[in-house]
């Protein structure tokens, strides 16, 4: 048995997830396979090449938060939502960068799920990861991450709306190269105050209603100011996705480039999530002849940054990568 599941990359639409607002992500060319096969033992064991110990998980595993060594969490949350009947031992060989915003941990949640036997359609197949992850990591991340990962289109970004978890193809114009830039600042998403944004989020929903469907105006409604900030970022970051999605589809690179600037800019500004050298890397990037665009990718608190730019423009370096968008996950043999 081989699974795959790809990484992603978030092109524009970030915190927007758990606010049934809209995104535009792309799974990429860089992901994590399981090889192995069913055993009668009742355990799930996989060796990693990036991991020193191997993840040993009881197939009735209780609490994946407790599961050590903490990577073996993943497999543990994954295990516990997919119950399986039969135990697994396998490998897991990953090209995705670890703890950098690219989404390891969803790749390797997706594929640890097809090994074991998962049965479904690929936004099942999302949601289960989702959960897992919530219940491996305490953090109470959205499904953007799994749904890229799931559904990944060869050649398109994902004009995901969260509010009915539906998705639209958008082809990435061939004249335009996709970057992901390390910062080499570890990102933590446990550690982060990844809660602390998503509740101010929900705080700012009882008072105005769903962000992904409220309008600028009822921001004056809400009286805390930082919650009012970030509920700002959330409703002008849905303005820009859709921005972004028409000029792809239009081919229109610079005006694309522009919304990705903007969001950074909002993220590091209203949602405060960016840090200095986020910062410099993207004003970096832009300065760069033939980048139209670069900002945080993902979460942030450090970790990837993106940039649109014309093939070439960037040269890949060990900290920086031209991806594709890929294909979503799948079995590749059984
Ligand atoms: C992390 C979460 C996602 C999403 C992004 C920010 O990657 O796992 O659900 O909220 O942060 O857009």
């Amino acid at each position: 048995m081989t699974a795959f599941a790809p990484g992603r990359v978030n092109l524009i639409g970030d915190h927007t997830d758990y606010a049934g607002g809209l995104a535009l992500p792309m799974a990429i060319d860089l992901g994590t396979t399981v090889v192995g096969a069913p055993t009668d033992e009742p355990v799930v064991r996989l060796t990693s090449d990036d991991q020193p110990e191997p993840a040993v998980v009881p197939i009735d595993v209780g609490d994946p938060s407790t599961v050590a060594p903490s990577w073996a969490r993943y497999v543990a949350g994954v295990v516990a939502e997919v119950a399986p009947t039969h135990g697994f031992r396998g490998a897991v060989h990953s090209t995705v960068p670890i703890g950098s915003g690219l989404s390891s941990s969803a790749a390797l949640e997706l594929a640890v799920a097809l090994a074991v036997g998962f049965e479904g359609d690929p936004l099942a197949l999302a949601r289960l990861g989702q959960r897992a992850e919530q219940r491996a990591s305490g953090v109470p991340c959205g499904l953007m991450d799994q749904l890229t990962s799931a559904c990944g289109i060869a050649g398109h970004g994902l004009l995901i709306d969260f509010a009915t978890d539906t998705w639209t193809p958008v082809p990435i114009p061939a004249d335009a190269e996709v970057v992901v830039v390390h910062s080499g600042e570890a990102r933590a998403l446990a550690g982060s105050a990844y809660a602390e944004r998503r509740a101010a989020v929900e705080a700012a929903a009882t008072r105005i209603g769903p962000l992904g469907s409220a309008t600028l105006d009822r921001l004056d409604e809400i009286d805390d100011p930082v919650v009012r900030r970030r509920a700002r970022h959330v409703i002008t970051e849905d303005q820009r996705v859709r921005a972004f999605a028409e000029a792809l589809r239009a081919g229109d690179l610079t005006l694309a480039g522009h919304e990705m600037v903007a969001s950074h800019e909002s993220l590091r500004e209203d949602f405060e999530v960016s840090t200095p050298r986020l910062d410099a890397l993207v004003a970096e990037l832009c300065a760069m002849p033939g980048v139209v665009g670069a900002r945080l990718t993902g979460a942030g608190f450090g970790g990837c940054l993106v940039a649109l730019a014309e093939p070439g423009a960037v040269a890949p370096t060990g900290r920086a990568w031209v991806v594709h968008a890929a294909d979503g996950a799948r079995r590749i043999r059984s």
